[in-house]
Order: C-alpha cells, then sequence, then structure tokens
C-alpha cells in the first residue's frame, strides 16, 4: 500500500516585517540579512493569534483540500517548538476546535525537522492500518521565544504553519522513501535559554546543515534507484538560501526547481517545509507524478527527508 499528502493547507500571517523595520531595532541591515540570508521580509502573528489558532486555520484548509471531515480523523500530529503551553498539547487544541471527536491528539517536538518526523510517524499508522487518516500539522510562533536585542537571531525567524492530511494513495504515488536521524551531542548548538529565549551557535548550525541536508537528499533519492537527475523539486527547510543552494547545487536541479518561501517568510521552523509545499502546489510548481524531495534540519540536532511522488 502506499501512503501519502491527500489534501494541504497553510497559513501566513498578514503582519510583514520587513529588514528595514529590524534596522529600527537592532544594529543590522537589508544588505547584511538579504545577502547573508536570503531574508527579504518576515510574517508575524498579532498577540491575539497564538499558535493553536494558526495551526487551525492551516488544518481546515488541508482538511477541505482533502474532502475530509474533521470528525474521519483518527490521529492529529503537530510539530512545533513554541505550543501556546507545554500542555495540553496544540493537538488536543487542534482537536477539540476542529471537532475530530474520534482522533487521537500528540505534539511532536523535533524542531525544524518536526514535520518530517510527524509525516513518517502517520506514515507508519496507515502503512500498518491502525489508522487510515492523519492530520499533520507544522506551526511556530517563533516571535514570542526571539530576543528582539539580539540580531544574530531575530532577524532571521518568522510565524506561520502548514498541514496536510495523511492517507492511502494509488500504487507507486505518496512517499517512496524516507531517513530520519538525531545528534543529541550537537544540542548545545541551538536551544531554548533559561530566558527562554532562542539561542544559536550560527556558524555550527550552518555547518551541520551544509553536509546534511545534500546527504539527506541524495540519500532518499539513492535508497529508491533514483538519480539525482530524476528530482523534479526540491523543498529544503527554509533556513538560509545559502544552505539551500549547497543541497540544490549538490542535486544538480535548476533554481526554478527549487522551493523558496524564504524571501518572503524567513525561517519558520517546522512550519517552512509543509508551508512551501502547500504553496508549491497551489501556484502550480509541483505537478501530478512530479518526484519531490523534503528535506529539513534544525535543533537537536535533528533531520528527516522524504522522497515522494506527489499526487493521489
Ligand atoms: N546584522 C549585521 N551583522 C550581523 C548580524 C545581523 N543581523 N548577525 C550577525 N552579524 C555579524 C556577527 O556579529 C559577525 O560579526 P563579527 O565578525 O564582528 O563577530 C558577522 O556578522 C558574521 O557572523 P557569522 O556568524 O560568521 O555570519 P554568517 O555568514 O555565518 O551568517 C547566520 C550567520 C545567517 C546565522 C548563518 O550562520 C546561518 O544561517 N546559520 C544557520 C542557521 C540555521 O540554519 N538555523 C536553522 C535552525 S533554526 C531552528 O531549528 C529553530
Amino acid at each position: 500500500m502506499s501512503v501519502g499528502v491527500i489534501g494541504i493547507g497553510h497559513y501566513a500571517p498578514p503582519k510583514v516585517v520587513t529588514n528595514k523595520d529590524l534596522e529600527k531595532i537592532v544594529d543590522t541591515s537589508d544588505e547584511w540579512i538579504r545577502t547573508r540570508t536570503g531574508i527579504e521580509e518576515r510574517r508575524i502573528a498579532e498577540d491575539d493569534m497564538d499558535t493553536s489558532d494558526m495551526a487551525f486555520l492551516a488544518a481546515e484548509e488541508a482538511l477541505k483540500d482533502a474532502g475530509t471531515k474533521a470528525e474521519e480523523l483518527d490521529l492529529i500530529l503537530v510539530a512545533t517548538v513554541t505550543p501556546d503551553t507545554p500542555f495540553p498539547s496544540v493537538a488536543c487544541m487542534l482537536q477539540e476546535r476542529l471537532g475530530a471527536t474520534k482522533a487521537a491528539a500528540m505534539d511532536v517536538s523535533a524542531a525544524c525537522a518536526g514535520f518530517m518526523y510527524a509525516m513518517i510517524t502517520a506514515k507508519q499508522f496507515i502503512d500498518t492500518k491502525v489508522y487510515r487518516r492523519v492530520l499533520i500539522v507544522g506551526v511556530e510562533k517563533l516571535s514570542k521565544i526571539t530576543d528582539w536585542t539580539d540580531r544574530n537571531t531575530c532577524v532571521l525567524f518568522g510565524d506561520g504553519a502548514g498541514a496536510a492530511v495523511m492517507g492511502e494513495v494509488s500504487e507507486g504515488k505518496g512517499i517512496l522513501s524516507f531517513e530520519l536521524g538525531a545528534n543529541g551531542a550537537g544540542g548545545e548548538h541551538l536551544y531554548q535559554n533559561k530566558s527562554n529565549h532562542l539561542f544559536m551557535n550560527g556558524r555550527e548550525v550552518f555547518k551541520f546543515a551544509v553536509r546534511q541536508m545534500p546527504e539527506s537528499s541524495v540519500n532518499v533519492i539513492e535508497k529508491i534507484g533514483y538519480n539525482k537527475e530524476d528530482v523534479d523539486y526540491l523543498i529544503p527547510h527554509q533556513a538560509n538560501i545559502r544552505i539551500m543552494e549547497a543541497a540544490r547545487q549538490r542535486l544538480g536541479i535548476a533554481e526554478e526547481k527549487m522551493a523558496t518561501t524564504i524571501k518572503k517568510y524567513g525561517n519558520n521552523s517546522s512550519a517552512s517545509i509543509p508551508m512551501a509545499l502547500s504553496e508549491s502546489v497551489r501556484n502550480g510548481s509541483i505537478k501530478e507524478n512530479d518526484l519531490v524531495v523534503l528535506v529539513g534540519f534544525g535543533a537537536g540536532l535533528t533531520w528527516g527527508a522524504v522522497a515522494l511522488r506527489w499526487g493521489k
């Protein structure tokens, strides 16, 4: 049996914060941010919109796209490092708001690789026929743990949500291979500190990411006996355009075959891959039968990649 995405959706809060806006609060420049990261602007959620609110809006869109009723859901997995509260989980809040009365619900914590972990967990339950419909969401309100006085990090992040409904798809479509990994020894390079702010050793994370993203992308392709040339579209975690470019060049694919939402959204952690996936399908960049590679990395350190044949 094949397991794949049967519906997608995303939500980006309307408030735009540009690099010029950040020049007013920290010692930085539009030029530095653009050239070092590829980010031009990011979306920031208002105070009255929390993580679960964004998750709800993305989930509603994904359910509609899938033609699935909330009551049909068997499981809800929410990947986030910025839940409304540590407990109850965002997944439980979502279960209640959607009216997904028969769904089990839990959050998944794997930072920017969280959506990949959620997707592969969903696949196991569907593969084994334990569950039929699983809602997965990647959502972050990073603005609430951002230190707005630290120019090293505050220019990088944004808020948003992306969601997918997973289920059985036609033979040959859906997830063809995957890789998940972790290296807890690298945890010291990216963590939430005692003031509840995000701390990052950018150079160390950069070194890890430029090695891991291309490696994992190639691994999932080779596992299924395909060549790099067979990849139709690449959705890397949107952390830094230079890291993304390293993955793209290693795969040897054309610029227009890689999603680059980083320009307008910045780094949305676990939400970046599903937001980019949803946008790429909506704008026609991903077409039926395309071989798509999703690849993420993040705090933990964690990483994950999936090769999937798009379509139901
Ligand atoms: N504006 C101006 N100057 C800045 C800024 C800024 N916003 N931020 C840092 N600088 C300065 C630094 O202070 C440093 O100055 P110094 O040399 O006087 O000390 C100089 O710029 C260069 O700093 P580097 O760290 O070498 O800059 P680099 O080119 O590596 O870019 C960056 C920094 C963008 C953070 C990069 O290292 C990076 O993208 N790292 C990976 C981040 C990442 O992928 N995170 C993903 C995980 S996020 C998650 O899991 C939630």
